[in-house]
């Protein structure tokens, strides 16, 4: 814990968001780009990974020069949120130092995006397995993590949504669970939460036996304060459920969804793909099959969302329907 964080934290303080009620859309994954038609769909919001487009941190440019004409044009036909895996949000470095406040705050603002989403890992420079490392969920680390979030909300100068993550072991000096965490973060921040579906059904999947709760995770995160879901897909092997976001999402998140939607107030639900060629039943789908199953779960999650908020209620019906 580090001394003089401690006082500048207020619990309670939580700036007034103004979070657009966007509707359905698709994350603008790399494995998707280039072939996946996304500006022939009806998409309500496109959410982009920052950390693909943003360029080295010692280089002349905010972007990859390939990246901008890509991006500018999807900005063109949808609203855009952004998201922020390896930013080093919540590592060790000097906050200003990191790749979230070089880069993906003056991305942010180059797209005047509503809000920023970001993983709670350590990021690269303090440990190398990224993907399955959670954060120490501890009171140190609550403190620590939420004034490096305040710092950043602070600059994105919108809000700043933290998401649960997936993970196969968990960290050590851990005392808490991890939803007890997020909820003591966000109060002490002042920041929001991005609520991953499938990360809590890859968790209860492998850890349900050591007493992984869905029901209590959203029994204690404060669901008033969830901005995004992500919906995803993953599959079994090895003992283990991977959160592999090549599969179509899994059945029994749609009840999930369902439920969540109705206790909760998000801006959006995105759907997260991650392959060129999805996986059912064992077999990889073509490019074609893929496409319809990517778009059949869409207008699934689209349904649910009319169910929840009236078929008014996304940025593509607003008005058309006047
Ligand atoms: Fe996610």
């Amino acid at each position: 814990m580090s001394a003089p964080f401690v006082h500048d934290l207020i619990p309670g303080r939580h700036p007034a968001a103004s979070v657009p009620k966007l509707g359905v859309g698709l994350q603008y994954n790399p494995a998707l780009i280039g072939w996946f038609p996304f500006l022939e769909q009806p998409l309500d919001v496109l959410e982009v990974l920052f950390d693909g487009v943003m360029g080295p941190l010692d280089g002349p440019g905010l972007m990859w020069p390939g990246k901008t004409n890509v991006l500018d044009a999807v900005a063109a036909r949808f609203p855009l949120i952004g998201h922020s895996n390896y930013g080093g949000d919540f590592g060790f470095s000097p906050v200003m130092s990191t790749a979230a406040a070089r880069r993906h705050v003056p991305l942010a603002k180059r797209y005047a995006v509503p809000w920023v989403s970001n993983h709670c890992f350590y990021g690269e420079e303090s440990w190398s397995d990224v993907w399955s490392s959670p954060l120490q969920f501890s009171q140190a680390e609550v403190i620590r993590v939420a004034e490096r979030a305040r710092v950043l909300q602070d600059l994105y100068g919108v809000p700043l949504a933290h998401e649960n993550a997936a993970y196969y072991r968990s960290c050590p000096g851990s005392a808490m669970p991890e939803e007890e965490f997020l909820a003591q973060v966000v109060e002490l921040a002042g920041t929001w939460l991005h609520l991953d579906l499938h990360n809590l059904y890859t968790n209860a999947a492998n850890f349900g036996a050591r007493g992984y709760s869905v029901e209590r995770f959203l029994a204690t995160i404060p669901l008033e304060r969830v901005i995004v879901i992500h919906m995803a897909g993953g599959r079994w092997f090895d003992a283990f459920y991977h959160d592999l976001h090549d599969t179509r999402v899994p059945e029994p998140l749609w009840e999930l969804l369902e439920n969540v939607l109705a206790r909760a107030s998000p801006g959006a639900v995105i759907l997260e793909y991650e392959a060129q060629e999805l996986v059912e039943d064992g077999q990889r789908l073509d490019r074609e099959a893929t496409t319809d199953a990517i778009l059949s779960d869409l207008e699934r999650a689209r349904s649910l969302w009319d169910l929840a908020y009236g078929p008014r209620s996304r940025s593509t019906t607003r008005f058309e329907l006047r």
